[in-house]
């Protein structure tokens, strides 16, 4: 990678997308794209393209467009999926079933190594094979199973004290569904996601198409 500026968060944002497709378009066998057939596909102006490429030196030649292929492992170095990233996920209910049930993250480089929850009845149950973990065990197996990343699928009465035991025990990175703002020291990633923000934006988009309710 080239020195790495400061990137903004809306860039980063954006990268994915751009991996997305370009993925798409090298198992179509695309060996290069110009930024204006690039912009015409992700529904992005060509100058956006190349001002957001551009935080990375630009991998764009004059007349040549862009080669997928390098392009695609460029952007999967700056988001740091050339390496494996394990992870766990704590609370086994319904969203940690789900989350833990998507094998697509495997195909990233993201894998699912353990599940932990409070209620004893659950103890032992298996979601891919991989076994639903008592919470006294989880600094022990985050130091011996190389875990980055924390997936809190629980509620936030108990997420606050779910963190602080996580961040002890040295975790990179907590991807969080808890409806709550987590407090974390400086060097612990912390990405929350919550689904019903999109769907209020969705709700806000209807409501503006159609003013009157109709
Ligand atoms: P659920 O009730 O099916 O599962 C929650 C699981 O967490 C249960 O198995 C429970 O025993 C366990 N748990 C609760 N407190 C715990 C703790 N302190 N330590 C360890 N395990 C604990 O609920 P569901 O549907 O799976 O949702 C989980 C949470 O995620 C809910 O609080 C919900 O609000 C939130 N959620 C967030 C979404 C988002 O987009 N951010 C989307 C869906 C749910």
């Amino acid at each position: 990678i080239l020195e790495e500026k400061e990137i903004s968060q809306a860039v980063i944002g954006r990268l994915p997308r751009y991996f997305r497709y370009l993925g798409e378009l090298k198992d179509e066998g695309v060996e290069r794209i110009s930024s204006q057939d690039l912009s015409e596909l992700m529904k992005v102006t060509a100058s956006q393209i190349r001002q957001d490429l551009n935080n990375f030196g630009g991998f764009g030649q004059q007349g040549y467009g862009y080669n997928v292929e390098y392009l695609y492992h460029e952007i999967g170095k700056i988001l740091g999926l050339d390496r494996q990233h394990n992870f766990i996920i704590i609370g086994a209910g319904n969203l940690g079933r789900a989350l833990g049930n998507y094998i697509n993250f495997e195909k990233r480089g993201f894998i699912f190594r353990g599940m932990f929850d409070e209620n004893p009845a659950l103890i032992g149950s298996r979601i891919r094979g991989v076994k639903v973990m008592p919470m006294n065990e989880i600094e022990h197996f985050i130091r011996e199973n190389d875990i980055d990343i924390a997936v809190l699928a629980i509620p936030k009465s108990g997420a606050v004290a779910v963190a602080e035991k996580l961040v002890r025990t040295g975790i990179h990175a907590i991807w969080n569904f808890a409806h709550v703002d987590l407090n974390v020291p400086e060097g612990i990633q912390v990405e929350n996601v919550h689904l019903s923000d999109s769907l209020m934006k969705l709700s806000y988009n209807i409501r503006k198409a159609a003013p009157n309710g109709e």
